[in-house]
């Protein structure tokens, strides 16, 4: 049976890193794509060196031609702008939307029946332009921003209790980025939720909201402290979950931006939800029952998401 193949559009920080990991968990073969040249060749070359080492034998390859991709069962879309210090995701939107359209031309021509994972920013308008700009059905392109932050909120929580993160979950909603919805109650120790941690004096009300705020403000810490980039080994992390999650058709609940037709009461957008990914990409989107705070949350959260859906408009009219 033929290997899978992946195909990583972008090359930087988090292409490598996505490269790196699909050799160790053995996902099938990478083409790593770059409009840098030599970047895709040179980390293409390194990785598969290391795989005589980690025992891993897919082939690894670098190339600045779409004719590459041709034919891959993933793509995971890198390319484009990192945040520098100072700079918000939405600075990031005029000169990657440029990239999307690009990087959609070429997915739609070689790759038009891959699962496509966007990982660039603003992420949630992101995956929307490159939806549009692919042409590809909404089940098969989808946002990876909530596997991320909820990784984040998980790390915090587990620090502040001292328990193994593998016995913490956490549920967030909305757009990636500074109004991101954490629920405190659907976010749990064990199946304990953190409300009712709270009642048992795990932790104050204020810690709590100072640890959600953290999570929200989570890749600002990390560009703070790089200064010359953003984060990478966890956004890649996050991004090969949802690539396995289809591969191997674990239907894993992640959340991810998803196209939205109705659920939530949203129309053609994209914004983070539950879903179920499988064989059929985006095969469920679960809609849960928020209470009157958490409405209001993730309402503030759609609207900032719809901001930058007119920016983007604004730039591209052909977007509609
Ligand atoms: N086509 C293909 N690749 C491109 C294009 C393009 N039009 N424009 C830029 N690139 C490549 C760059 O050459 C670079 O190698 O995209 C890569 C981006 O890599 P990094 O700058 O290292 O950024 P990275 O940390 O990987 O983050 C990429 O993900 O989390 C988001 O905000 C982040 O939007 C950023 C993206």
């Amino acid at each position: 049976m033929a290997r899978n193949k992946i195909a990583l559009i972008g090359s930087g920080m988090i292409g490598g890193t996505l490269a790196h990991l699909a050799g160790l968990k053995d996902l099938g073969d990478v083409v790593l794509f770059d409009i840098a040249e030599g970047t895709p060749q040179g980390k293409a070359l390194d990785i598969a060196e290391s795989g005589p080492v980690e025992g891993f034998d897919g082939t690894f390859s670098g190339a600045n031609d779409y004719a590459a991709i041709e034919g891959a069962d993933v793509c995971i879309v890198t390319a484009g702008v990192a945040r520098k210090p100072g700079m918000s995701r939405d600075d990031l939107l005029g000169i990657n939307l440029k990239v999307m359209e690009q990087v959609g031309a070429g997915i739609a021509k070689y790759a038009p029946n891959a699962f496509v994972i966007c990982i660039t920013n603003p992420l949630d308008a992101m995956v929307w332009a490159l939806q549009k700009f692919s042409g590809l059905p909404t089940n098969k392109v989808v946002g990876m921003a909530g596997v991320l932050d909820s990784a984040r909120f998980r790390h915090f929580l587990a620090s502040e209790f001292k328990v193994s993160v593998e016995d913490v979950t956490a549920f967030v909603l909305g757009g990636h980025g500074d109004t991101m919805v954490p629920l405190a109650r659907y976010s749990t120790v064990a199946g304990i939720p953190l409300t009712d941690l709270v009642k048992m004096g795990w932790c104050t009300n204020e810690r709590l909201e100072e640890i959600i705020q953290r999570t929200r403000d989570g890749g600002a810490e990390i560009v703070g402290l790089l200064k010359t980039g953003s984060a990478y080994y966890a956004p890649a992390a996050s991004a090969i979950q949802m690539a396995e999650s289809y591969l191997k058709d674990k239907k894993r609940v992640l959340p991810c931006a998803a196209a939205l037709k109705g659920e939530y009461g949203l129309n053609d957008m994209y914004v983070g939800v539950p879903c179920v990914i499988g064989e059929g990409g985006v095969e469920r989107v679960i809609e849960i029952e928020l209470d009157t705070d958490e409405r209001a949350n993730f309402d503030k959260s759609v609207d900032s998401v719809k901001g930058l859906m007119e920016a983007c408009r604004g730039i591209a009219p052909n977007l509609g």
